[in-house]
């Protein structure tokens, strides 16, 4: 019999030395696809092995291809790390192994997403009342929030597309920024709901609302704005207050795609930034991203919860559902499914009010840090406002903006990625982790220094 205390206890101790392992270890591992295949692959084996051993192999194969994600000194993407109470908190969710799908596979799994409900509407100024579903990326999220639209516009047009279908459907039209995530045109391409309709955007990617009032002129039946909380490069807020008033005026139902931007609203002093937002019919924001839960997790959340519900309700003879109760499966694409909803309580439990306003604050102080600093280098454009957590620039070419990126990442000090805007090569540092601070800013800081003179000094 396994001794699960001990591997448990063992595993802990991989998992805490992997963590302190984090300040000495290059961001990005130096490492190959052969050198990692060669490290965890192998025939599978005949027989049962001891799962300590297992364990103990798979920490010690993988290791070489782990990447600091995790580490304050990590800006690439938007990844956050996570916060150690909502780490622990996965792990008992993955030891209590709770079915989420019904009340009755887990009681404090079902109350717990209640009680963020209640929490995440209060810290996002968002109705007391608007549902919410635990999905496992923004991603999901829009394709939950826009089947909820997609329910309610043709609804509102004498079709209900659960009983009938698309074929034969009045034409939703779908109103988007020119610089929306891309996981929107994804969730409208899996909905069935085609390409969009792109409206001007402004140079830090904002929807221009006078476009958009323009385009939605034209518009006539079912209709579908998504705008933005939080571009992925800029960190720039669409205009909510004038997009809420276009789709108020015409009867659609707007979306908000928050994957980060939208926790501003949790900070008093960001929270102008997504004024107009709580006007929206449907939200979705990541917990993995700025609210530093483990992967993955995001909510979802929609005023029109009868849409909400009619969109993603089953039923089967052998269920038990619960009315009274909250059956998660009735607002997620999901059956059965992880009890995400654990990790994101023991985050919010964790930070509580004002430290969750002190996080999203200073990893935008640090983002500004680092822009006040990178413009002091000979030949950096910076591109943005740097409005949020997200710092945009380049240096003078784009041969020379990527051969300074890469080295910065081969330094393994720092990592980041890079990016196109505006059909320029660009950098893109995203300030997301809960533990980064003025030293690791200021180590990207000297880590492109080197890299910029390093590259001058380089004959071409
Ligand atoms: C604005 C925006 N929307 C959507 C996404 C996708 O999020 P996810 O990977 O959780 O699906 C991102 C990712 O960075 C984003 O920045």
């Amino acid at each position: 019999m396994t001794d699960v205390r001990a591997l448990l206890r063992r595993t802990a101790d991989l998992a805490a030395d992997f963590l302190e392992s984090l300040e000495n270890r290059p961001v990005f591992p130096e490492t190959s696809v052969e050198e990692l295949r060669a490290s965890l692959g192998g025939p599978l084996p005949d027989d049962p092995n001891d799962p300590e051993t297992v364990v103990e192999g798979l920490a010690a194969a993988a290791d070489a291809g782990l990447v600091g994600t995790a580490s304050g000194r990590y800006f690439g993407f938007v990844i956050g790390g996570a916060l150690p109470a909502s780490l622990a908190a996965d792990w008992l969710t993955s030891a209590w192994d709770q079915n989420a799908g019904l009340y009755v596979g887990g009681p404090s799994a079902s109350v717990v997403e209640q009680v963020v409900r209640e929490w995440v509407c209060d810290l996002l100024g968002l109705p007391a009342d608007a549902s919410i579903g635990f999905v496992t990326s923004t991603q999901m999220g829009s394709v939950t929030a826009l089947a909820a639209a997609r329910y309610r516009v043709l609804e509102r047009a004498g079709w209900d597309v659960g009983r009938d279908g698309l074929a034969g459907a009045p034409r939703v039209r779908v109103l988007v920024g020119a610089k929306r995530h891309i996981t929107i045109d994804r969730a409208l391409r899996l909905l069935g709901l085609g390409t969009p309709e792109p409206v001007a955007a402004d140079s830090q990617g904002r929807m221009e609302a006078a476009a958009l009032r323009d385009a939605i002129r034209t518009v006539d039946g079912p209709t579908i704005i998504c705008a933005q909380a939080g571009e992925v490069n800029t960190g720039a807020f669409d205009p909510f207050e004038d997009i809420a008033d276009a789709a108020a005026e015409h009867g659609a139902w707007l979306h908000v795609d928050g994957a980060f931007g939208l926790w501003a609203a949790a900070s008093p002093r960001l929270r102008e930034l997504v004024r107009g937002a709580e006007r929206a019919d449907s939200w979705v924001t990541d917990a993995h991203k700025w609210l530093n839960v483990p992967y993955d997790s995001a909510i979802v959340l929609c005023a029109d919860t009868e849409a909400h519900r009619a969109a993603m309700t089953v039923t089967a003879s052998y269920l038990i559902h619960d009315d009274a109760a909250y059956d998660q499966m009735n607002w997620v694409p999901e059956f059965s499914r992880r009890a995400r909803g654990f990790a994101v309580y023991a985050a919010l439990r964790s930070l509580g009010r004002s430290g969750l306003a002190e996080l999203l604050e200073r990893t935008c102080t640090c983002a500004r840090r680092f822009a006040q600093g990178i413009v002091q280098l000979p030949g950096v454009e910076l591109l943005n406002d740097v409005v949020l957590n997200q710092v945009l620039f380049r240096f003078e070419s784009d041969d020379r903006t990527d051969e300074v990126l890469v080295g910065v990442q081969e330094s393994g000090d720092v990592w980041m990625a890079g990016t196109i805007w505006n059909d320029k090569r660009a950098i893109r540092l995203s300030v997301s982790n809960w533990q980064t601070g003025d030293e690791e800013i200021d180590l990207a800081l000297a880590s492109f220094r080197a890299a910029a003179e390093a590259s001058l000094a380089t004959p071409t």
